[in-house]
């Protein structure tokens, strides 16, 4: 019978034997559910012999990061690099607005961190004579069959994934997740002991951040959508409404600008836009029909908090004809 324990013991015992005795493996982290329990089952696996690399681009939302040094670090026991990519690719941003710029340069600098640590690391255990030869993947089903079975979104906008690796460094693949559906990663990872805010993370873009700023990609920027991100997700959270949105992204239309009031003076302020969809497989989606109160609540909190803003405007389009993320 299914159970997630069984699930979680027999996908330990099969990286156990495609890992061997003394096989040693690489893992990246993105901060989502995927990497979080595909790593954590290696880790369970071959303990120590595998490592850990999270790049953070300075792109994540408000308290992502320490869920990953922190709270996956104290769940799993794993050994974890943090590559810390963030000035070099906020400089590398510097003047770019067009998406599909910013989602390419974004994928490079990726790419580059990664490898960067992943020479280290096998440079590392190069010293003790030991050779890294896996890559762990936290690959799905729907990807598996999405990647065989041609068109898909990633002809709409590229899409990049954590493990978009060089040619020239060889790899054989550990997808401990490939015959499992998203719903079945999540029940996996609970057993694991994962912590409910990795487990229950909704879903979020590899470019993170940086497509949710339509314009120029900036610090104060990022610190800006990160406050009101943070406040639109705990509103949410907290009317319970998580078991029925997909996710929520929030975009700050930062080239945008315009006139309101606050107590006696004018404001010049950005808008933020929420778009919260249902959706099954993010493929097609609905806008969610959040209750007036929550959204009510979420504007109100998000004009008193963060000054910079002084218009929340809903989103309701329905993917096709609107992506779910507006870049
Ligand atoms: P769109 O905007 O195409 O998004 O309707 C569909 C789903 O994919 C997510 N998304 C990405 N995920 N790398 C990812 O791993 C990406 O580059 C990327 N772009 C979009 C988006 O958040 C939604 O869940």
């Amino acid at each position: 019978t299914w159970t997630a324990a069984n699930i979680a013991e027999s996908l330990v015992a099969s990286v156990r034997e495609q890992v061997g005795e003394d096989g040693l493996a690489i893992c990246g982290l993105s901060g989502g559910v995927d990497s979080a329990v595909a790593a954590a089952l290696v880790q369970r696996a071959i303990g120590d012999r595998v490592t850990c690399v999270f790049v953070d681009q300075g792109l994540l939302r408000a308290g992502e990061r320490e869920q990953v040094q922190t709270d996956f670090v104290a769940a799993t026991g794993a050994r974890l690099v943090t590559v810390d990519a963030a000035d070099k690719v906020l400089a590398e941003l510097a003047g770019h607005a067009d998406p599909e710029t910013k989602r390419k340069i974004v994928g490079r600098e990726f790419i580059r961190s990664f490898e960067g640590a992943v020479s280290e690391v096998l440079g590392d255990n190069a010293s003790s004579g030991r050779k890294v030869q896996y890559l762990v993947q936290g690959t799905l089903y729907p990807d598996v069959v999405e990647s065989g079975g041609g068109s898909g979104t990633a002809n709409i906008k590229s899409h990049h994934n954590v493990g978009g690796l060089p040619d020239d460094l060889e790899f054989t693949l550990v997808e401990p997740l490939r015959l499992l559906f998203k719903d079945e990663v999540r029940a996996v990872g609970r057993e694991l002991g994962l912590p409910e805010e990795i487990v229950n993370r909704q879903p979020f873009p590899g470019p993170g951040l940086s497509i949710r700023i339509v314009g120029e990609v900036t610090r104060a920027r990022l610190d800006l959508l990160r406050r009101a991100d943070a406040i639109a997700r705990e509103e949410l959270t907290a009317a319970g409404l998580d078991g029925q949105i997909w996710q929520c992204p929030v975009v700050l239309l930062a080239d945008v600008r315009s006139v309101g009031v606050q107590g006696d003076s004018r404001t010049y302020g950005h808008p933020i836009v929420l778009r919260p969809v249902s959706s099954e497989d993010a493929m097609t989606a609905d806008w969610t029909r959040v209750p007036y109160e929550v959204l009510e609540a979420i504007s109100t909190r998000i004009t008193n908090e963060v000054p910079e803003v002084n218009r929340v405007v809903l989103d309701v389009t329905s993917k096709p004809p609107g992506t779910i993320e507006w870049e």
